[in-house]
């Protein structure tokens, strides 16, 4: 069953820098833009590299170990090789902490 699992403080969120995690046995990356925080499988599609530590521009994270393009929000493939989406986890903050529900 899905729980809300304690990521980060917001404080330790770097804006627009993935941030990788273990959590509840699953690579997660997370990533604050502007007021929002989103979160996703940190297990490349491709050939299952991390897709963090990385920047996040105009809500596109690179993969960089063969260059797919995801977009945050959605886990969608914007660019291959990669041919399907990264899984995507639900996000709320309380107060100054960040939970990711898995
Ligand atoms: S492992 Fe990510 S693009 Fe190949």
């Amino acid at each position: 069953m899905a729980e809300f699992v304690r990521a980060a403080a917001l404080n330790e969120l770097e804006p627009n820098q993935l941030k990788g995690m273990k959590l509840n046995n699953r690579y997660v990356a997370v990533v604050k833009i502007g007021e929002e925080v989103f979160a996703f499988e940190d297990n490349c599609s491709h050939a299952a590299c991390s897709i963090s530590p990385g920047e996040v521009e105009d809500y596109i994270a690179p993969c960089y170990c063969h260059g797919a393009l995801f977009d945050v929000r959605t886990g969608g493939v914007v660019q291959g090789p990669a041919g399907r989406p990264l899984p995507v986890f639900a996000v709320k903050v309380e107060g100054d902490e960040v939970f990711v529900e898995l």
